[in-house]
């Protein structure tokens, strides 16, 4: 008998489920093995381009470079729902163009639906996708594809009409169709009140515990960075240091001709000292 294949959770099927949404940001088919056990969603984010490629934002991520990572995602995990995000410039003209990425980067990687960035003037398009079968996360609060209007990489809703703005945003996206509205750097509070609004789930970076849901992106709860995090991210491991610590090991060894050892090597005797 074959294996019994698992199955993969969809963007609707998380909106079921009794517990918070656990989601992470995955970009390569290894770590996509170790998180997918423990997510119920990969978010293929565009912050590939900071984290992967050293850039300064995500305004130059490519829909190419979201597909290669998009794929790579889905090789390594089984049942988390996979999302990729539309890159800049690649969805905010025109609903149609918006639909021809979406459905190239579903139709080439197998991912579940697509993440996109934008409030009441995505509403329409966020239709759109839906209308024609991509699911999709909208994502208000934040938007760092809009760090150069919004003036860097701030926290959103500090004063009346900023909040208003947000809560607005988030209420279209979910009135348009979205399947979950993500909410990034926003007042506890405010992402509380947005929350018992929707009559979809919220996911939250930086938001309420109260969200349907949190995400972080991977490396950073890793602790695989400097000392750049923001402040909503926890660290639940100091992987950098444990890398620091094994390649100084490994460089110790090398230069010393302890590593490889006989047990190593092929055809080396055992006790054979250099
Ligand atoms: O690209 C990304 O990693 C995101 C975060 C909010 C998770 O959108």
């Amino acid at each position: 008998m074959g294996q019994r294949k698992v199955r993969r959770y969809s963007l609707r099927s998380l909106a079921a489920l009794e517990t918070p949404i656990v989601a992470l940001t995955a970009y390569t088919a290894p770590m996509a093995r170790l998180l997918d056990p423990y997510c119920d969603l990969l978010l293929v984010g565009d912050s590939v381009g900071m984290v992967v490629y050293g850039m300064d934002s995500t305004l130059a991520v490519t829909p190419e470079i979201m597909l290669a990572h998009a794929q790579a995602v889905m090789r390594g995990s089984q049942k988390a729902c996979v999302v990729v995000d539309l890159p800049f410039g690649s969805y905010q003209e025109s609903p149609q163009q918006a639909f021809r990425v979406a459905a190239r980067l579903m139709a080439e990687s197998g991912a579940g639906g697509v993440k996109l960035e934008g409030g009441r003037e995505m509403a329409e398009t966020i239709h759109f996708l839906v209308q024609r079968g991509v699911p999709v996360i909208g994502h208000v609060g934040l938007k760092p594809q809009s760090v150069h209007t919004h003036g860097g990489f701030r926290a959103v809703g500090s004063n009346v009409d900023e909040a208003e703005q947000v809560t607005n945003d988030a209420l279209a996206v979910a009135e348009a169709g979205a399947s979950i509205v993500l909410i990034e750097n926003t007042y506890e509070s405010l992402s509380r009140a947005i929350t018992q609004k929707l009559s979809v789930p919220t996911i939250g970076i930086g938001a309420s515990p109260m969200c349907g849901g949190q995400i972080l992106v991977t490396e950073d709860m890793l602790g695989l960075f400097g000392t750049e995090t923001p402040r909503f991210v926890r660290r639940f491991a100091d992987i950098k240091h444990e890398i620091e610590h094994a390649v100084s090991t490994y460089a110790t060894a090398v230069r010393a001709r302890t590593f490889p050892s006989a047990a190593e090597c092929i055809g080396m005797p055992k006790n054979e000292t250099i």
